[in-house]
């Protein structure tokens, strides 16, 4: 029977916050193109994840081939190379979903909250790639500590972006990955939820843990 969930491009798979999505979203049946600047260290990781997971569901490829071939891609790369890795993918990305999952943080002040001239890296994502592409951000507020297993994840995520067909779309990936998504309305949103990863952070070194998250109380 043929696949009918989108396939998936994770650009920076190869990392830390990347190779946990991919684990999750193979886990539940998608088939995930892991992309890097480099050719060898996309097909291992690759080949790592359909190991563990005992599935052929993942591929590896340079960046642009990923987000080529991809029905949704995401931007998984620091904030350093964020301006560079989109001009890149951009004509690549034309008619898509971009779920980018960047943080602005600047080193070495990564508790303070310090966005860029857009108003958010979600937002400096849509002035790169134009209006015929759909950004939205996702996950900024969820560890990799917590993705790289079957658990249960006890964080929400809040899904800001350009129109809500592709928030809706998001939202099942986010479902897919095990957690509770929600929709928290336009882009220009985005720069609370990134700004609360700071937040994070700084709460994650106060208290000595690592995977401090939110959670949406009282809707039923
Ligand atoms: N880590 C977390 O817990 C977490 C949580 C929420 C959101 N985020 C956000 O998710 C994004 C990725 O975080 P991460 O922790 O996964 O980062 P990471 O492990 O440091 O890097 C992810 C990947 O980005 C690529 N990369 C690194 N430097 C690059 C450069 N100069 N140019 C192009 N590509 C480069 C590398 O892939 P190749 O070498 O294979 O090209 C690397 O494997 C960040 O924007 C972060 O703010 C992270």
């Amino acid at each position: 029977m043929t696949s009918t969930l989108p396939t998936i491009a994770l650009l920076g798979g190869t990392g830390k916050e990347g190779k946990g999505l991919a684990y999750r979203w193979i886990k539940a049946g998608y088939s995930v193109i892991i992309g890097s600047r480099l050719l060898d260290k996309a097909q291992r990781t690759a080949r790592d994840l359909n190991e563990i997971l005992a599935k052929e569901l993942a591929d590896g490829q340079k960046n642009l081939i990923a987000a080529k071939r991809a029905d949704i891609i995401v931007l998984s790369v620091p904030y350093s190379a964020h301006k560079s890795t989109l001009e890149e993918i951009k004509d690549a990305v034309q008619g898509k979903i971009l779920v980018d999952i960047t943080v602005p943080l600047v080193p070495p002040k990564v508790t303070k909250v310090q966005m860029p001239k857009a108003g958010s890296a979600a937002q400096e994502a849509q002035e790169i790639l134009g209006k015929n592409v759909s950004v939205v951000a996702a996950f900024q507020n969820i560890s990799h500590e917590h993705l790289f297993d079957a658990h249960p994840i006890d964080c929400d995520v809040l899904v800001t972006g350009k129109g809500k067909a592709a928030r809706l779309e998001v939202l099942k990936l986010v479902k897919a990955a095990g957690m509770k998504g929600w929709d928290a309305g336009v882009i220009e949103n985005a720069a609370v939820v990134e700004g609360m990863t700071s937040l994070l952070i700084y709460i994650n070194k106060q208290n000595k843990v690592k995977s401090a998250g939110i959670k949406i109380t009282g809707v039923d």
